[in-house]
């Protein structure tokens, strides 16, 4: 049986290159090798994120390019898949004729059929959602893998409902996946030289999985059992809604020192005026009291966030307090955001999205200085001490250079001679930039 060429190109979140993960599995269980070169595909996948208007234009400009690539080799079969693919539903195929088929997030176990189809000459679709899809008896296919870092999907969907937020209609119900399928994935891991799992989901501290004798395993259990696996495990997890950030989560972490020292806990805003517009379900205080039981209890702890700039009737006061409420809990690190209207949502349908552009650029641009500063005085902060990095590998700067994280999700640069990814060093601190430390082994 000759082999077919499989080319995937990936946008959006974790969740998404994941999914890409685990789309080469099933492909490859149609006899799909990868291929780096969309040129030299059989089938084109582009896997598509909808969070801001700019995710999608880029999409749009991408399969223009693929476009001409079409012309020149007509028998190429190109698919669109994830989070357009559900938003637009067929409306995709019509809007883009070049496009042979699209399959949404809960659809690809249905590809091949598609691409059987499409091929045939049949423009296809498939964009049902499932309550229950986890694919958890897939074993992905690692790509642009550095043999170290995996990530492992532990659970999909989102039903919060933010205001501004797609991912609720593109994702779906929230469903958590089986633990046992989990923990043999991360052995499996283990076993094959990777050192540092990311255990993902929308909301990933919201997993819950009923036994069949009643009980219930939450993320604070399940993490803990993953962590059990071996010390030489890093587990990191990502992203965790503030509501479900519990004190058992924090004990969990406190208790394993293989459980990295980073939370990532997305603020979005520090005015509690826009948090209730935003239906975050939570307050300033509330976040701020968050913050306080993690430094408790985990003192090394690394705080990262998400924070959106101009949501719908923000004032000048909202933004102060989002800034004030950066500088009291002073993060180590931030994706920042200009709002951006989603069709659809609730803030589509009942607010006006009246902060006008440059406005919200303005306050982007103070909350990324401010930020800028946080991270640079956090790193300082850590000029003088001694890290324990895992290696990914050389720097980009140069070979003799090696370039890794700590615990706290930091990058750090060091030379060394001997040390090969996966390893483990002890470095210490001697100076830094705003996004790196650079140190020497000790
Ligand atoms: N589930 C995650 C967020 C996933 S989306 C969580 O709740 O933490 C990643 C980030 O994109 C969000 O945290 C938010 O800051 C940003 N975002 C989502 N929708 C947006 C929109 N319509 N405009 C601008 N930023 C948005
Ligand atoms: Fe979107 Fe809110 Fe769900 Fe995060 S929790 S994915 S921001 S709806
Ligand atoms: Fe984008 Fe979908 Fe992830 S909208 S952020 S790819 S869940």
């Amino acid at each position: 049986m000759q082999h077919k060429k499989l080319y995937i190109e990936t946008y959006g979140c974790q969740m998404n290159f994941s999914d890409s993960e685990i789309v080469a599995s099933i492909m490859a269980g149609d006899h799909y090798t990868m291929t780096e070169q969309a040129k030299d595909a059989n089938v084109i996948l582009i896997n598509t994120c909808s969070i801001r208007d700019n995710a999608e234009q880029r999409v749009w400009k991408r399969l223009r390019e693929l476009k001409s690539l079409k012309k020149k080799h007509s028998d190429v079969q190109i698919g669109v898949i994830g989070c357009m693919a559900e938003r637009f539903k067929e409306a995709m195929l019509e809007m883009q004729p070049e496009v042979d088929f699209i399959a949404g997030p809960d659809a690809y176990r249905s590809l091949p059929e598609l691409i059987a189809a499409s091929t045939a000459g049949q423009q296809t679709a498939n964009v049902m959602l499932s309550e229950e899809e986890t694919y958890d008896d897939i074993q992905p296919v690692r790509l642009h893998s550095n043999g170290v870092s995996a990530f492992i999907s532990i659970m999909r969907g989102c039903e919060n409902f933010c205001a501004y937020c797609v991912v609720p209609f593109t994702r779906g119900k929230e469903r958590s996946r089986n633990p046992q399928t989990i923990l043999r994935e991360a052995t499996d891991l283990f076993n094959n030289g990777y050192r540092e799992i990311t255990l993902l989901g929308q909301n990933v501290n919201s997993y819950h999985w009923n036994q069949d004798d009643g009980t219930v395993i939450r993320f604070p259990q399940l993490i803990s059992m993953v962590a059990a696996i071996d010390p030489l495990l890093r587990i990191r997890f990502t992203t965790s809604h503030p509501k479900d950030l519990s004190d058992d989560l924090i004990q969990a972490i406190a208790q394993h020192r293989n459980i990295c020292r980073s939370i990532h806990l997305a603020v979005q805003s520090g005015s509690n005026r826009i948090l209730q517009k935003m239906n975050r379900k939570y307050t300033r205080e509330y976040y701020l009291e968050r913050i306080h039981a993690i430094r408790t209890a985990i003192p090394d702890c690394a705080i990262s966030t998400d924070i959106i700039a101009g949501f719908c009737d923000e004032t000048e006061q909202d933004h102060q307090d989002t800034l004030s409420l950066m500088r009291e809990v002073r993060f180590d690190y931030a994706f920042m955001f200009k709002y951006s209207e989603r069709p659809d949502t609730i803030a589509a349908k009942k607010f006006d999205d009246n902060v006008p552009d440059e406005v919200k650029s303005r306050r982007l641009e103070e909350i990324i200085a401010l930020q800028q500063e946080l991270s640079l005085q956090s790193n300082k902060n850590d000029v003088g001490k001694v890290v324990e990095v895992l290696v990914e590998g050389n720097s980009r700067k140069s070979a003799a250079q090696i370039m890794g994280r700590d615990s706290r999700n930091k990058v750090v640069v060091f030379d060394s001679q001997e040390l090969k990814t996966g390893d483990y060093a002890d470095v210490r601190i001697t100076r830094c930039t705003s996004a790196t430390l650079i140190g020497d082994e000790l």
